[in-house]
């Protein structure tokens, strides 16, 4: 990370010079060290959303933005999803190497065997309104989790322990909230199937009609965990680490990721993605009206799965989750109209000035959502699907923490613009 020669940035205020060390990390990016800043100059830097701001060294993801990059612990997305599965990918990003064919086996063995939940937690879906939404309910149960399984506060085996429960109840707490929002009982996990055909049986199988498991659905999903499985130190991630910068614990720190990742603005956009096609389609196709709405700045919208704040180029997996979705559909001969919508949709926004200018591109959110939905996932449980893809990087990205020695409480500083001192009026007493 830094270099012994390390470069100076130079800050003249006040009639002060500071200099302030440049650390460059593997890839050359450059970040100058304000560590000591308001401690030599009573200064704080003020950067609303941390768009200039590097919160913390990490091993684990790449991203650049200007070249369309993404790459695991050093390996370009695109390799990963044609190579490895889901549980190699969560297990390189938690170790921080891929696992060899015995580790992996051992690995989806104990995720297996962890599968189940504490059959107090399944009455706790008694209790949920039938039209509580699935992220509401994950979030609960996720961090309902501690309760059930302490071993947290204790050393670094409690510790991949709860990592691998987790990973392994986030499947079927996600496929319960799904059989309580239709009112069909819970099918449990089972020990015969794989990761992805276990949450897929767990979603749709039932005691009255068997789920044939589809290779090309199961395969789809596997991929599509991949692609959403890490980004660098995005909204929900940032929670994580900020909520386990405390001393919280990790299911504490997750559940708060999910409600993060819940938002609109970053996870939440796969539903909103479809929820706008279905609006563009009822509205007559015209993609210009959507256009024209995303563009007006008083119309409080935006074009749902277009932006990044790192990416100005494609993202990368929003190519790849592209080519997924007309093989996908291609394969289980689903001709959905929302496809060519969304395609319609781009080419419209791709051309335009508005977006051109601001580097406006589809993101992971623009087409994922058209393949959860061939898949039968309904639209409320797509950000269910995001959660499930990146709980892999967010317990990656919570032990980095744990384990980074600079590391301290995440609290930021502000900038005070509220009244100066004044005196409180006299009152009449009493009224406690
Ligand atoms: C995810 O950070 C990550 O890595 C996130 C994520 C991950 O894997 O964790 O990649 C997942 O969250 C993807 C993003 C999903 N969200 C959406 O698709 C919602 C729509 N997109 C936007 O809300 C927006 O693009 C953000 C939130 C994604 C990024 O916002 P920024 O970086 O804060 O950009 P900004 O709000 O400063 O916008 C810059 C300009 C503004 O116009 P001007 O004020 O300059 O005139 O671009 C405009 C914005 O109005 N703009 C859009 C737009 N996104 C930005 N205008 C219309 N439609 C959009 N989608």
């Amino acid at each position: 990370m830094s270099d012994s020669k390390a470069q100076l940035a130079r800050l003249e205020i006040n009639g002060r010079k500071c200099e302030f060390p440049v650390l460059t990390g593997s890839e050359g990016e450059q970040s100058v060290d304000i560590r000591r800043l308001r401690k030599e100059t009573g200064l704080t830097t003020f950067d609303p959303g941390f768009v200039n701001t590097a919160s913390c060294q990490s091993a684990i993801t790449y991203l650049d933005g200007e070249k369309g990059i993404l790459r695991y612990r050093g390996y370009p997305v695109e390799e990963l999803i044609k190579i490895c599965n889901f549980i190699d990918v969560a297990y390189l990003l938690i170790h921080g190497v891929l696992p060899n064919e015995q580790v992996r086996n051992d690995f989806a063995r104990l995720l297996n065997r962890h599968s189940m939940i504490h059959e107090s937690m399944r009455t706790f879906f008694d209790h949920f309104p039938e039209n509580a939404h699935p992220m509401a309910i994950l979030s609960a149960m996720v961090v309902s989790l501690s309760s059930f399984y302490p071993e947290m506060e204790s050393d670094q085996e409690g510790v991949d322990m709860a990592a691998t429960r987790l990973l392994s109840k986030i499947r079927t707490i996600a496929a319960f909230s799904y059989k309580k929002s239709i009112g069909e009982p819970v099918v449990q996990p089972s020990y015969k199937l794989s990761y992805c055909e276990n949450f897929l049986n767990m979603m749709f199988a039932s005691p009255v009609a068997n789920y044939k498991l589809d290779p090309v659905v199961v395969r789809a999903l596997d991929q599509l965990l991949i692609l959403h499985a890490d980004h660098e130190q995005n909204c929900s991630t940032s929670a994580v680490r900020l909520i386990g910068s405390s001393g919280a614990n990790l299911y504490a720190s997750v559940s708060a990721g999910i409600c993060a990742l819940w938002g609109p603005a970053h996870g939440g956009a796969n539903q909103g993605v479809i929820q706008m096609l279905e609006r563009l389609q009822a509205e007559g196709g015209d993609a210009k009206k959507i256009i024209d709405r995303a563009k007006d700045p008083n119309a409080n919208f935006r074009l749902m799965g277009f932006g990044h704040r790192v990416y100005k180029t494609y993202d990368p997996r929003a190519r790849i989750a592209k080519q997924l979705c007309e093989e996908v559909l291609g394969k289980l001969g689903i001709n959905e109209p929302l496809l060519d919508l969304a395609m319609k949709l781009e080419q419209a926004a791709l051309s335009d000035e508005y977006f051109i200018e601001r580097n406006l591109y589809p993101n992971v959110d623009f087409y994922t959502g058209i393949i959860f939905r061939a898949m039968g996932i309904p639209t409320d449980m797509f950000t269910v699907m995001f959660a499930i893809g990146r709980l892999p990087g967010w317990i990656a990205n919570w032990l980095e923490w744990m384990s980074d020695p600079a590391q301290k409480i995440g609290r930021p500083r502000q900038l005070y613009v509220g009244p100066k001192k004044q005196k409180v009026p006299p009152r009449k007493q009493g009224g406690f």
